[in-house]
């Protein structure tokens, strides 16, 4: 993969890198990966918050409904802002305001797929709630695309390994250093 973008430079320098993306856009399968590459600790936000809240996702959503999910989300988030790890994050992330603000302070990567992909991936997906029942989940991808889209970096992973996932972030931060 020859040398790690960022190398000698400190624009990420005590930044944390975010990956974006809606269910399904795999972020939690890049990122570690891509933590590997860059030597940086590897942190699942949705993993972080069920062990902090000691509940599952699920349940999460089930006993304190959408809105006490996000309220864990956002406390997490700001828990893991000012470290140097790789963050993958949920897909709803982008819909707070005051998420934004955290998310600025570190490097934001967005993983894009096309409809068609993300149905694919999803197929036979468990445990996501927003998932379950008769959700229109292709509405809330149209929704959030232009929140994905904020992001310091957009990867479009339509058709790409995770590996190339990860080479198409490295050149991307390599191309976006200020
Ligand atoms: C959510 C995505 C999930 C998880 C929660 C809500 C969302 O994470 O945070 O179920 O609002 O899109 P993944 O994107 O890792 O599936």
């Amino acid at each position: 993969m020859g040398k790690v973008p960022g190398e000698g430079e400190d624009f990420l320098k005590g930044r944390s890198i975010f990956l974006l993306g809606f269910m399904g856009s795999g972020k939690s399968t890049v990122g570690p990966l891509l933590a590997r590459v860059l030597g940086r600790p590897f942190v699942d936000l949705d993993l972080l918050i069920e062990e902090r809240v000691g509940k599952t996702i699920g349940t999460i959503f089930l006993e304190e409904g959408e809105a006490g999910f996000r309220k864990y989300e956002s406390d997490a988030l700001r828990k893991v802002a000012s470290r140097e790890c790789v963050v993958a994050t949920g897909g709803g992330v982008v819909t707070r305001e005051e998420n934004w603000d955290i998310l600025k302070k570190g490097f934001t990567v967005a993983l894009m797929a096309s409809l068609e992909e993300l149905e694919r991936r999803l197929a036979g997906s468990q445990g996501r709630p927003l998932l379950k029942g008769d959700r229109d989940w292709r509405g809330l991808f149209q929704e959030r695309e232009p929140l994905y889209k904020r992001a310091s970096l957009v990867v479009d992973t339509t058709g790409l390994t995770p590996l190339e996932v990860v080479e198409a972030i490295l050149r991307g931060l390599e191309e976006g250093k200020p």
